[in-house]
Order: structure tokens, then C-alpha cells, then sequence
């Protein structure tokens, strides 16, 4: 008797194939692209000491306040799950004494993040970003080529219609001016807010802008822009940041209410946002595929050396729905399917299938055996581009009949002979066009 289902936990996926090839896709074009800008993979464990995240994301962030797994672990230490990669990276960077050695770091990395998120399109539990961190400068280069490598990352894996949103934060000399003049404009509303935006208002107020609110929404549309507040350094900075993106053309809007999320972020900010030209984006409310900026003052203040930083991190589940809407990444398939009969020539057969694939090439057969239209069946169901029964015929001609599995309905059959000896040149051939 079979026990009752348990289904997977609400809001984390499986990855399961075909879909997961988009995943490799995605993933194989992240680590050639990102090597060639200089920037090295780096892993850090799933879990971090829960004071990590409260330092740097924030203490007053809906990600820290409201979403985070976190559990006391059996030496009563608190634990969390990692919303976000930017603080571990950090923590290493600092734990590992790096900056001793080098002056300069740029390290990217993929994983799971985990936050307790109210569910969506595209809005999940269990997660997966692709993000990189450049430690070390702070010159607007450093800004934008790490725009410059989402920029090309979007390109390459074939993603269209992403506009990049951009904005200054300021730093520390632009902050009290700016806060002075937010809570200002939002004190009138204190008696209508919630708990939640009452304790924003008090400890963060730049935390409101980014609230659901209903109350909220008109004084969130007129509020003062920090863009406005900018000190002079800060100024100079972005407008260093928007020439050099001009001069490698990459476009950007001015969005003068990106703010972002998470508390750590001086100066650049920037989102890439899936906007398409034409109708609604299958994303919805979700289109944000990549969020960052810089954080010049994070490592010091997680304990480390005074080093600017700024780096991004991408939504990978995002981006695979978006790829997998427009059908753009192939899939991979066999080149060529064997199929065999219940006769002594059948090891024969299937040695051969194990060689060619030793070799490098994609050749499958269906281990089961059974009435060769089946096997067949199952070779058009793998979408195998060529088809060859391996007989007692055919291996005393050692000569294969091999038939096309891609026709149009209705076209003639095409077969053709190829002998065991020039099976390995025209497999070559075959699987440039097949795959
Ligand atoms: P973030 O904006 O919180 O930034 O997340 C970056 C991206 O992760 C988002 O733009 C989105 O594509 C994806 N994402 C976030 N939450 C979810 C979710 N629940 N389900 C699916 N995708 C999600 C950061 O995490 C910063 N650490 C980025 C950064 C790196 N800034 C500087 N360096």
C-alpha cells in the first residue's frame, strides 16, 4: 500500500529538466562572461549568524524585519537561511583578510536565497541569484562596469527589452539634510500610519517610500527625491557614472524614486527592469531581474577595512521564465538513436552507442529493448534527429541505414547508408546541425 503524498515546501521549486537546461544556459554564459571582466566565483555557506543580515541589510527592512528563516541551531546560536548574497560575500571578504593581499577584488556567485515573501509570478521562497561584488574602488569605473557586465550578461543570453533604471543615493554628508526634509513631508501622516510605518518613520524613514500603504501612496508620490540632495562629491560621481554609460552606450532612465530595499547602498543605484515595447510583461509586478548599487561603507562597518564596494545581484528564476516564454535557449537532443533487436548482435549494438558517446558524441538507444516502432517512438520523443536499427544485417554489412527524424510530415523519407568506418566523420556533421 503506498503511503500519502508530502508535497514540496509552499514557494520553493524543483528544478527539473528540460527546463533546467535554461538554468545551465544561463549559468554556462554568467561564468565565461563574468571571468573575461575579471570577476572569480566564490561560495559561502547557506547559513550566517543572524546578525550578519540585521548589520547590513538592516534592522527596519521588510527583508529583516519580515521575511527571513531564522531558527536557533542546537548550540541556541541564531541562524539564518541567507536572504541575499552581499553581506556573506562581505563577511568573507573580511573573515579571509583579503584586502591584505590584493587591493582590488571582484567576485561573483550563484545560489539560493531565501526569504518568506507573500507569493507571486516570480516571487518565490527559495530563489536564485546570480551576483557579483567589486571591492576596492571608488571611482565611477567601478560602477559601471559592473552595469556594463549586466548590460552584456542581458545581451548574450538573449533577453530583450530590459531598461536600466539609475539613481544616486548620496553618502553620509548627503543623508541628514535629505532625512530632515522626509520626515518632514511625512509627519502630518503619522497618526494614520501603521505600526510598522510608525517605526519606519522613527529609525528609517527612507524605508517609507518603498511601503504598500494605502495612506501612504499620494505622500510617497510627492515626496522630496534625494537626488535633489546630493553633495557635491556625490554629484560629480554620478555624473561621471552617466558619461562613461553614454560613452559605451549602454541607455538608462533617471529614476529618481529607485531607492531600493536594503539599507546598505551610497551612492549608485540601479535596477534592470523588464519593460517590454509591446503589451503587458509576463512578469508583472516581478519584472525587476537585477537590483544593485554601491555600498562604500559596508565593510567597515561589518568590522573590515574602510574599502568602497559596489556590485548586483540577478534574479535567476526571472530570468529563466523570461527566457523559457520567448523559447530562446535549445534544447539539447541526441544526434543520432540506435535502436536493437533481442538477437546476439544486440551487445554489439549497445557497445557501440557507449563508444560513440565516450567519444563526445550525443547517441542514445532505449536500454528496455522491446518492438523496434516503440524504440523508435522513444527516439522521437527525445527529439533525436537521426534514427539507425543495429541488426544482424546491418552488422554484417557494418554498414548503418540511418533515417532523418526531423521531415516535414508529409516529405519523403530520407535515409542514408553509412559504413561503421565513416560513422564518426558523419556524426560530426550530423551534430552541428542537430543539437
Ligand atoms: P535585491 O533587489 O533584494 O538585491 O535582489 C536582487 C534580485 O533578486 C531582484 O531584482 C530579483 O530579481 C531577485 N529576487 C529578490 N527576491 C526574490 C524572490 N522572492 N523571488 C524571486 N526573485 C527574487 C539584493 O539582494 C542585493 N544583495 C543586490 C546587490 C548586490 N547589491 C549590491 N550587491
Amino acid at each position: 500500500m503506498s503511503g500519502p503524498k508530502i508535497a514540496g515546501v509552499k514557494g520553493m521549486n524543483d528544478l527539473l529538466p528540460p527546463q533546467i537546461e535554461t538554468w545551465q544556459f544561463i549559468e554556462g554564459i554568467a561564468r565565461s562572461l563574468f571571468g573575461r571582466y575579471g570577476f572569480a566565483e566564490i561560495r559561502t555557506p547557506i547559513v550566517e549568524h543572524t546578525e550578519l543580515f540585521v548589520r547590513s541589510v538592516g534592522e527596519v527592512t521588510d527583508i529583516v524585519g519580515k521575511e527571513m528563516y531564522t531558527f536557533n541551531d542546537k548550540g541556541d546560536r541564531s541562524i539564518t537561511m541567507r536572504p541575499e548574497g552581499t553581506a556573506p560575500a562581505a563577511r568573507a571578504y573580511i573573515e579571509h583578510g583579503v584586502a591584505n593581499t590584493e587591493p582590488l577584488t571582484r567576485w561573483f556567485y550563484t545560489g539560493p536565497m531565501f526569504r518568506y515573501e507573500r507569493m507571486q509570478t516570480g516571487r518565490y521562497r527559495q530563489f536564485y541569484q546570480l551576483g557579483a561584488e567589486a571591492y576596492g574602488s571608488l571611482d565611477a569605473a567601478q560602477d559601471v562596469e559592473v552595469i556594463s557586465l549586466c548590460a552584456e550578461f542581458f545581451k548574450q543570453v538573449g533577453v530583450p527589452d530590459v531598461v536600466l533604471h539609475l539613481n544616486s543615493l548620496g553618502d553620509a554628508s548627503t543623508r541628514p539634510a535629505y532625512l530632515e526634509a522626509l520626515k518632514a513631508h511625512f509627519a502630518p501622516l503619522v497618526e494614520v500610519m501603521s505600526a510598522d510605518a510608525k517605526l519606519a518613520f522613527e529609525r528609517n524613514t527612507m524605508r517609507l517610500l518603498d511601503s504598500k500603504e494605502e495612506a501612504l501612496q499620494a505622500a510617497i508620490k510627492t515626496a522630496p527625491a534625494i537626488i535633489d540632495f546630493l553633495d557635491e562629491g556625490s554629484k560629480k560621481h554620478f555624473d561621471d557614472v552617466q558619461r562613461l554609460l553614454t560613452k559605451l552606450g549602454i541607455g538608462f532612465e533617471l529614476d529618481r524614486r529607485l531607492v531600493r530595499g536594503l539599507d546598505y547602498y551610497t551612492r549608485t543605484t540601479f535596477e534592470f527592469i523588464y519593460q517590454p515595447k509591446s503589451g503587458e510583461s509576463s512578469l508583472g509586478r516581478a519584472g525587476t531581474v537585477c537590483g544593485g548599487g554601491r555600498y562604500d561603507r559596508l565593510v567597515h562597518e561589518l568590522g573590515g577595512p574602510e574599502k568602497p564596494a559596489v556590485g548586483f545581484a540577478m534574479g535567476l528564476d526571472r530570468l529563466v521564465m523570461l527566457l523559457d516564454s520567448l523559447k530562446s535557449v535549445p534544447r539539447s537532443a541526441p544526434t543520432l538513436f540506435v535502436g536493437t533487436f533481442d538477437g546476439p548482435e544486440r551487445d554489439d549494438a549497445i557497445a557501440l552507442v557507449m563508444a560513440l558517446r565516450n567519444e563526445g558524441f550525443h547517441v542514445d538507444f532505449d536500454p528496455r529493448g522491446g518492438k523496434l516502432n516503440k524504440q523508435k517512438e522513444r527516439a522521437s520523443k527525445v527529439n533525436a534527429a537521426w534514427f539507425a536499427a543495429y541488426g544482424d544485417a546491418e552488422h554484417k554489412a557494418r554498414t548503418l541505414k540511418i533515417d532523418n527524424m526531423r521531415l516535414a510530415k508529409d516529405a519523403p523519407r530520407e535515409q542514408l547508408d553509412v559504413s561503421f568506418d565513416a560513422l564518426r566523420a558523419w556524426l560530426n556533421g550530423a551534430s552541428k546541425g542537430s543539437s
